[in-house]
């Protein structure tokens, strides 16, 4: 899997990602983000941290960027801005394979090893199972259910992993 910051060419990639209603199943019940929603401010938050070196990263088959798989972020995290928050979504064909696991250690031992991060957050609905696995895969631990902070009707589980859990605990990495 190759990593690369989001870019303003992935437009597409995004669009037809999102246009997939199982992708958005457990993120809006299924509804896409459009391509006006991204052209209207949603690229550009995900590029808001491009300057960083965390942010959101498209991930393809190859550093060719053969096949666009989906994204991957560490950012501020939205229960404590001094904190990371990791996250994924993927092309639905891209799921099964152990992607988002390999992907989302990639980042950990950058949050780790490079960016010296103490500990690193991640939430999902409860029912998305399959990203709540990914979490345990990970050695995430269950921190507990709580409203989003932003969108507080909603009820989040997250998860979290202090740097000694994490395998790259003491090296230094690179992304
Ligand atoms: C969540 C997501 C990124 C997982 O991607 P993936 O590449 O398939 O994940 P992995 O293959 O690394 O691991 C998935 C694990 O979940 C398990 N799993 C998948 N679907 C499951 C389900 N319905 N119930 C229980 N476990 C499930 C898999 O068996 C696998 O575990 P295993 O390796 O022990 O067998 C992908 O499903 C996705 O993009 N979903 C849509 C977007 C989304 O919901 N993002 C997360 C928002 S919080």
């Amino acid at each position: 899997m190759w990593l690369r910051p989001v870019a303003e060419a992935d437009l597409d990639a995004l669009v037809s990602l999102d246009a997939d209603p199982e992708v958005m199943r457990y993120i809006s019940g299924g509804v896409p983000n459009s391509r006006e929603d991204y052209e209207r401010g949603l690229l550009a938050r995900m590029r808001a941290h491009v300057d960083q070196p965390y942010g959101f990263f498209s991930a393809f088959t190859n550093p060719s960027e053969g096949e666009y798989l989906g994204w991957f972020h560490l950012r501020p995290s939205v229960f404590d801005e001094h904190m990371l928050e990791l996250g994924y979504r993927l092309r639905r064909e891209a799921w099964g394979r152990g992607l988002a696991t390999e992907g989302s250690r990639t980042l950990l031992d950058h949050a780790f090893g490079t960016l010296d991060q103490t500990v690193v957050d991640a939430c999902a609905l409860p029912v998305n199972t399959a990203s709540i696995a990914v979490m345990r895969k990970l050695g995430m631990t269950y921190v507990g259910t709580f409203s989003h902070p932003r969108v507080t009707q909603m009820q989040v589980a997250r998860y979290w992993i202090h740097r000694s859990g994490h395998p790259s605990a003491g090296s230094r990495g690179a992304c």
